[in-house]
């Protein structure tokens, strides 16, 4: 792979800068923010953009958009989230959390810790771009839609292009992938209430027990994907919460059952929706109880990348080494959002490393990143934005 002077400075200071990105990393880890609530986060985030002369936007509360404008051209984003997870961290790692019931086990504290590296880069080689960055650092990705907020402010009115990183344990350390069009699913978080009327367990007659309509209603909907959409479809009903009596000998008033769609094409997730209501109406009613189903927060459209930017990013991604292509997921992302207002692609840089025993899955208490390959995401980050500036094949 050809690689012009600028890309070959653009690595060399990447590479220079890598302690710095692992220590700011490292910083993060061990202080973790749930969503919306990335105070210390966006305040670290503010000072070094600040430092390095890029103007400082605050947005969605808690999110901050550093822009650098070097002269007319395009307006390309650089987007990282910021949020940690409600998990208690189980490694022993130096960098540990310091906060008791959060830990950043998504690798968000990586990507922040990768766009400050591209911050910092882009700036010393301003001369030689054209066209405005905006870096967006992004609260709660994790279930809030900070994304969507973002996109409904304007903050992103102006941009051509998004590129999103998301480091991936599923990948091998250092190997960046993407895929045209559909890559993750949309989700809708959902709940299942059945009412009845409790009493002692002694005397079931004497209630209405919704108990019973809810395990029927709870095993129906195990059907729906097989009965209801064609086998081709990639489609996902679970419902993981199920919610009833705290006693052996009490029948409860209620029952709530919680769950999750997860599909690409939103009017299948429609037709889902009408036959979990369905079930839940009719065999609730069956048991004189009174079912409902209600859609909890927001629901994340599907991760639709632009084939030519994901085309695009794959050929400059592989200045840096191995790509491949990124397999479908049926796990969520809010950069739907953004795809949903510019053109873009959300793009995975692998950390599993079996060697360091860095094996663990994504929102596992004992997640970790293999940071001798963040100085990649830190180099993809400015590398997309110089070529998609400057060199313009796209
Ligand atoms: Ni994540």
């Amino acid at each position: 792979m050809s690689l012009d002077p600028i890309e070959e400075s653009i690595i060399e200071l990447s590479k220079s800068l890598s302690s710095y990105v692992i220590e700011i990393r490292r910083d993060i880890h061990a202080h973790p923010e749930l969503k919306y609530e990335e105070y210390r986060t966006s305040r670290l985030v503010e000072e070094e953009l600040r430092k390095l002369g890029f103007e400082v936007l605050r947005v969605a509360g808690t999110g901050v958009v550093g822009v650098m404008n070097f002269g007319g051209g395009r307006v390309v984003a650089l987007r990282a989230d910021m949020d940690a997870l409600p998990i208690q961290e189980e490694s022993d790692v130096p960098y540990k959390s310091r906060t008791p019931g959060k830990m950043h086990a998504c690798g968000h504290d990586a990507h922040v810790a990768m766009l400050l590296g591209a911050a910092r880069v882009l700036s010393s080689i301003r001369e030689k771009l054209v066209g405005t960055v905006k870096l967006v650092f992004q609260p709660a990705e994790e279930g809030g839609a900070g994304a969507k907020k973002i996109v409904e402010e304007g903050a992103l009115d102006d941009v051509s292009a998004i590129f999103g990183l998301h480091v991936w344990s599923e990948l091998p350390s250092g190997v960046i992938a993407t895929r045209k069009g559909p890559a993750n699913a949309s989700s809708t978080s959902i709940l299942i209430r059945i009412r009845g009327l409790g009493g002692h367990a002694a005397h079931p007659e004497l209630t209405r027990d919704p108990t019973v309509p809810a395990v029927d209603i709870y095993n129906a909907i195990q059907k729906i994907v097989s009965r209801s959409v064609d086998p081709f479809t990639p489609l996902v009903v679970s419902t993981p919460r199920f919610e009833a009596s705290r006693a052996g000998n009490v029948i409860p008033d209620v029952v709530e059952i919680y769950g999750t769609i997860r599909a690409f094409d939103m009017s299948i997730r429609d037709r889902v929706l009408e036959r979990i209501e369905k079930v839940v109406k009719h065999y609730a009613a069956a048991w004189d109880c009174e079912g409902s189903v209600e859609v909890v927060g927001t629901p994340y459209p599907p991760v639709v990348n632009t084939p030519e930017l994901a085309e695009f990013a794959l050929s400059v991604a592989s200045k840096l080494g191995p790509t491949s292509e990124a397999p479908m997921s049926m796990g969520a992302e809010d950069f739907s959002f953004y795809l949903q207002k510019a053109p873009g692609t959300f793009i995975i840089l692998g950390i599993r490393n079996e060697g360091k025993g860095i094996v663990y899955p994504h929102h596992h208490p004992k997640f970790d990143v293999d940071e001798e390959v963040l100085w990649k995401g830190t180099a993809l980050h400015t590398l997309l934005a110089y070529n998609y500036l400057v060199k313009k094949p796209v």
